[in-house]
């Protein structure tokens, strides 16, 4: 009786939390730097040492930068009983402490995993090694996992990351789960009670307005995969996320099409995991990435992601709820030419029905604050012309 009893009451907190994921975390957009899009496979313990010490120096951690992620490629062989280990020659001091590094500069980390046998790079899988692996992280100190999808053949995506999210759970670590199935299985339906963002397309890579068809598989350029966002809105949330990747900001695009690709993530909630050699980064990148206005915009604890308002040519018009009733408005011109428009306040209604805030410009006047410019430009009683220069944006802060 009294074996049962014990039994019975171990079962009881052994299982509390079992089948959920890690709440409070992720409450805001997490902002972060992730080794792939500019490294690639080409990863060691020096990038991410880099990376970590350069996202204090250059204010990025100041800006709300805090994770530190590893992509694929850091695996080496399983040991024999099972546990992964790091590739010896790249890391040769060992993740353990690689992420004592990146914790001992205020930061934290993140690492890399698939849901298949093998990841997208061809290592090894976490796929019937999932309790396992999650120990390991833990074990690390990991504070954030990508989780990706190739070699996943007879898998059903939702479970599969449940089991992770399960097996994170028991290893009893707050680790963010970063769901990276390209959108493919409509993860934005079942992603909330799974992991805390989710990927809502295939790859980006650095062309504004582009896609490169690799035959069975595309990647795209930040206009296409801004486009594939339209209709997620009322899915993402503090604690859940749409991803629509990782930036490329200072990976090649020029300087507008960088800081328009920026304000649309912070338009649209989007995570703000940056993707550049930060060792090596221009004053202009460096201005971009760790704009507060625009990350503020971001950042906003609402957690409402902006929409779409209207289209006048070639320049989209975005709204975004803020806290106290405020709200950011983007123009983004999507051509090739310069855009001159005039903007009349009081003709527009705004309204985002899903959150039922409405934007009256006849009822209330709002200060304008230029994001881009760091200066108030007046309110909205007066009509604006703009100007806005090919791929570029201007946005403002509506203030009460
Ligand atoms: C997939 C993911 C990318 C990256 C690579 C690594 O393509 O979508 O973001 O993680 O795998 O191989």
């Amino acid at each position: 009786m009294k074996t049962k009893l014990i039994g019975l009451i171990f079962l009881l907190i052994f299982t509390k939390n079992f089948g959920q994921k890690f709440e409070n975390l992720a409450q805001t957009p997490p902002m972060g730097w992730n080794s792939w899009n500019k490294f690639a496979c080409n990863v060691n313990e020096q990038v991410i040492k880099d990376a970590a010490d350069y996202m204090v120096s250059s204010g990025m951690k100041d800006a709300g930068y805090n994770y530190v992620v590893i992509d694929d490629c850091w695996h080496g062989e399983r040991d024999s009983l099972g546990f992964i280990t790091a590739d010896k020659e790249r890391f040769p001091s060992g993740m353990k402490a690689l992420i004592d590094y990146v914790h001992s500069k205020g930061l934290k980390f993140g690492i890399y995993s698939d849901a298949g046998w093998q990841t997208c790079g061809g290592r090894p899988g976490s796929r019937g090694r999932e309790f396992q692996d999650a120990q390991t992280y833990a074990k690390w100190g990991v504070d954030y996992l990508k989780y990706d999808w190739c070699e996943t053949e007879g898998l059903k995506a939702e479970g599969a990351y449940m089991t992770m999210r399960n097996a994170l759970r028991e290893a009893g670590r707050p680790i963010v789960l970063s769901i990276c199935e390209w959108g493919d299985n409509q993860p934005w339906e079942w992603g909330e009670d799974v992991g805390h963002l989710w990927r809502t397309t295939g790859d980006i890579y650095n062309c504004f307005d582009c896609e490169e068809n690799h035959g069975t598989w595309s990647s795209f350029g930040v206009l296409q995969i801004l486009d594939m966002q339209d209709g997620l809105r009322e899915y993402a949330g503090p604690g859940h996320w749409n991803d629509p990747d990782m930036m490329e900001v200072g990976n090649g695009m020029s300087v507008n099409e960088d800081r328009a690709h920026f304000t649309m993530w912070c338009m649209i909630a989007a995570p703000l995991i940056a993707g550049n050699d930060l060792a090596n980064m221009s004053q202009e990148t460096i201005d971009i990435l760790t704009n507060k206005e625009m990350i503020a915009i971001n950042q906003d604890p609402l957690g409402i992601q902006g929409f779409k308002y209207k289209t006048i040519g070639e320049v989209e018009v975005w709204f975004k709820p803020l806290q106290n009733k405020e709200w950011a408005v983007t123009f983004l011109n999507r051509g090739n030419e310069e855009q001159k428009i005039t903007f009349d306040w009081k003709n527009e209604k705004v309204m985002d029905e899903l959150n039922n805030l409405a934007a009256n410009f006849n009822e209330t006047t709002y200060k304008l604050r230029d994001v881009w410019k760091h200066k108030s430009v007046g309110n909205t009683k007066n009509r604006i012309k703009l100007t806005i220069p090919a791929h570029n944006v201007v946005t403002y802060r509506l203030l009460k």
